[in-house]
């Protein structure tokens, strides 16, 4: 069951025009929320940045809050799995092909919930291998925008080499990877780029972020150099679905001592503790009447 326009159906019916500027010009923002054991994880923060995804690219936004927390609990009852990765994505609608604003198109509501894919325990003891490469994005890579082309091409390099991910620097400087951000890690101390035009304002970022601060885990937002991420002891992916994993392998040298470091193996501890409160809260906000 998806939902499409107002309705839930089977995905085979959900069916959109070939005029909707989502297709014509990938004109449109999204939003992908981990759900744990029916939980949506986040949610709050995951709509705030919708909100502001829908309103730096000037689509109205055709829910109020309480409205998509409705519809989302309604999608994730609807599934017969528990752990979902929630997907949603508005586009500008439907309308003759012109790159200036339709009037009065109404936006395409889009929603899937899919098993929530996480990487596997192999993985996150032993960590992951990772490429680099020249950030060559758009400078609004804040808005989370279905323009993938870019993060797209990116990712691939790594995809051909086996490797998990594609990491960014753009003018000599970490900025994050392709479909992640990025912290590292030098002698005890966490960096990362502060917020800005340049990544994406990840919520799992926010989540270690806390972690660290609330744990007494120094942390440190700053611009980070390329030479500093190669000479890192640990570097670390963060995103909705990688949670957090470890790099341990960079361009094919080893990162710190080429297994994911005490800092990771603290931070992932309280990552996932932080997961079961939630999970055991299983608080879900008010939903409209
Ligand atoms: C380019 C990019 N950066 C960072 C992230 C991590 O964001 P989040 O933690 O909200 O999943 C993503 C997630 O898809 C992404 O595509």
């Amino acid at each position: 069951m998806v939902f499409l326009n107002g309705s839930f159906l089977p995905i085979e019916e959900a069916k959109v025009p070939v005029l909707d500027r989502g297709f014509i010009f990938g004109d449109g923002v999204y939003e992908l929320v981990p759900v744990y054991s029916r939980v949506p994880f986040r949610l709050d923060e995951h709509l705030g940045r919708l909100e502001r995804s829908l309103a730096e690219v000037k689509i109205r936004n055709p829910h109020a809050r309480a409205q998509w927390r409705d519809l989302l609990y309604r999608l994730v009852d609807a599934q017969p799995f528990d752990d979902q990765g929630l997907y949603l994505q508005v586009t500008r609608g439907v309308a003759k092909r012109d790159h200036s604003f339709p009037k009065g198109a109404e936006p395409t509501v889009f929603m899937m919930s899919n098993p929530l894919v996480t990487p596997p325990p192999e993985l996150v003891e032993k960590g992951a291998a990772a490429l680099t490469a020249q950030d060559n994005r758009w400078l609004r890579c804040d808005i989370k925008s279905i323009s993938l082309v870019g993060n797209c091409l990116l990712r691939q390099l790594s995809a051909d080499a086996g490797a998990a991910e594609t990491i960014l620097f753009r003018d000599g400087k970490l900025t994050e990877a392709s479909a992640s951000n990025v912290f590292v890690v030098k002698r005890g101390l966490i960096l990362t780029p502060p917020k800005s035009h340049l990544i994406l304002p990840g919520i799992t970022y926010d989540v270690v972020v806390e972690l660290a601060q609330a744990n007494g885990l120094p942390l440190e937002f700053r611009e980070v150099e390329e030479k500093e991420v190669r000479a890192a002891d640990e570097l670390w992916l963060t995103s909705s679905s990688k949670e957090v994993l470890a790099v341990v392998s960079l361009d094919g040298a080893s990162v710190g001592d080429g297994r994911p470091g005490p800092v990771f193996a603290r931070m992932y501890q309280l990552y996932q503790e932080f997961k079961q409160k939630v999970m055991r809260a299983g608080k879900r906000e008010a939903v409209s009447a």
